[in-house]
């Protein structure tokens, strides 16, 4: 088997797609190249539709962005691949996540969607492609998420030390780290979504940088309270969630009309921050915590979690070896090689599957 695997991904924010190029022939996996590709306008405002549109945007919209992303994958990974002056030849699979556009786990027979054709973007490359991740672990009672614990094991555990990994995309999970191997974790609720639909809304900017139109207002302590009073916080995992769940008509319902949007936002930030101090506490309280995803960026948001985590020293995933921008990308590059050595990709700790089972459909180029 060759050591180079592509990993992709686009996660809820949809702010583009990851594309990470990983180098398995060492002890530890190595982030080699990096690529993001962008939505062009037209496909980001459709997808966003769809996905707020819970599966009532209609199938004939789905498939034709199941195609026309596809598109942007494949595209990504040629990218990627020409700016590291990589021969395709030289690539193994490709693991591909695709972009979710509904995920319920709570359905009578649990299902998820995640478009961006696999078939596709193995035809456009001319490799292997490895995608739908998510089906095989709900078929087995599961959630189908979060798949990154495993993979975060993968990355940056460490023999004998617990350890905690942050993920803070569209919606933030947790990862902890056993000594032994062993690994838990959930989605701990919003990361970025509800502040990015709220900037969006109110300034029509796709996301509030560095948080800084939330450290102008004040946090709303009645607010917050009723936003962290929601039975999702205090659930027992498994569980997961999305933006079906947390978007602005759940805001709305909790109040909001006569306040300044900017502390709508300021608290949106501590509802972030608190929510997952209150999983840090809840399942790892003291061990070595790392932040990866986008949020990871977001400066006053790092302030605030370290602020509610004070037993825990904040660092980013880069201090642990891989940036926190490629984290994700580079686990489904993990997963897709899992799967072609059918070694298991979930752990049903985490996801509340019967058993553990490799994950993805491979789709053959020709
Ligand atoms: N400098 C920054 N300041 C504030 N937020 C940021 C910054 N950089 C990234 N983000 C946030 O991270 C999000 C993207 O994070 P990402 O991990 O890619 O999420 P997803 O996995 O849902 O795509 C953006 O939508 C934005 O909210
Ligand atoms: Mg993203």
């Amino acid at each position: 088997m060759r050591p180079l695997f592509i990993g992709l991904i686009s996660g809820t924010s949809m702010d583009g797609v990851d594309a990470a190029l990983v180098d398995c022939s060492g002890p530890e996996p190595r982030l080699a190249a990096t690529h993001t590709g962008a939505y062009p306008e037209e496909i980001a405002v459709r997808l966003r539709a769809a996905a707020r549109s819970k599966g009532e945007c209609g199938l004939a919209e789905a498939a034709a962005l199941d195609a026309e992303i596809a598109a942007v994958f494949a595209e990504a990974v040629l990218a990627l691949l020409d700016g590291a002056r990589c021969d395709p030849d030289r690539i193994e699979a490709i693991g591909s996540h695709g972009q979710t556009l509904l995920h319920a786990p709570d359905a009578r027979l649990p299902h998820t969607v995640q478009i961006g054709s696999p078939a596709r973007i193995a035809a456009l490359t001319g490799m292997v492609t490895v995608g739908d991740f998510r089906s095989a672990d709900m078929a087995l009672g599961g959630q189908g998420a979060p798949l990154a614990p495993v993979f975060h094991q993968w990355m940056f555990g460490r023999s004998g030390e617990t350890r905690a990994v942050v993920n803070i995309g569209g919606i933030a999970n947790l990862s902890v780290l056993a000594g032994d191997g062993g690994v838990t974790g959930y989605d701990t609720g919003p990361g970025n979504t509800l502040l990015d639909s709220w900037a969006r809304t109110c300034r029509g900017e796709a996301y509030d940088e560095n948080g800084q139109w939330a450290r102008s207002g004040q946090v709303n302590a009645g607010l917050l309270e009723r936003l962290l009073a929601d039975d999702y916080f205090s659930a027992p995992a498994p569980k997961s969630t999305g933006p079906e769940y947390f978007n602005l008509h759940w805001l709305e319902r909790a109040g909001i009309s006569d306040k300044a949007p900017e502390d709508v936002q300021a608290t949106l930030l501590e509802l972030t921050a608190a929510s997952i101090a209150g999983a840090v506490q809840a399942s790892c309280a003291g061990a070595a915590l790392a932040v990866c995803g986008g949020g990871a960026s977001n400066s006053f948001l790092m302030e605030r979690l370290s602020a509610n985590c004070p037993e825990s020293s904040l660092v980013t995933t880069e201090a642990w070896g891989v940036h926190q921008d490629w984290v994700e990308a580079a686990g489904f590059a993990l997963l897709a090689r899992a799967r072609l050595l059918r070694e298991p990709g979930n752990e049903p700790a985490v996801t509340g599957a019967s058993r553990a089972l490799p994950l993805g459909g491979v789709f053959l180029p020709s």
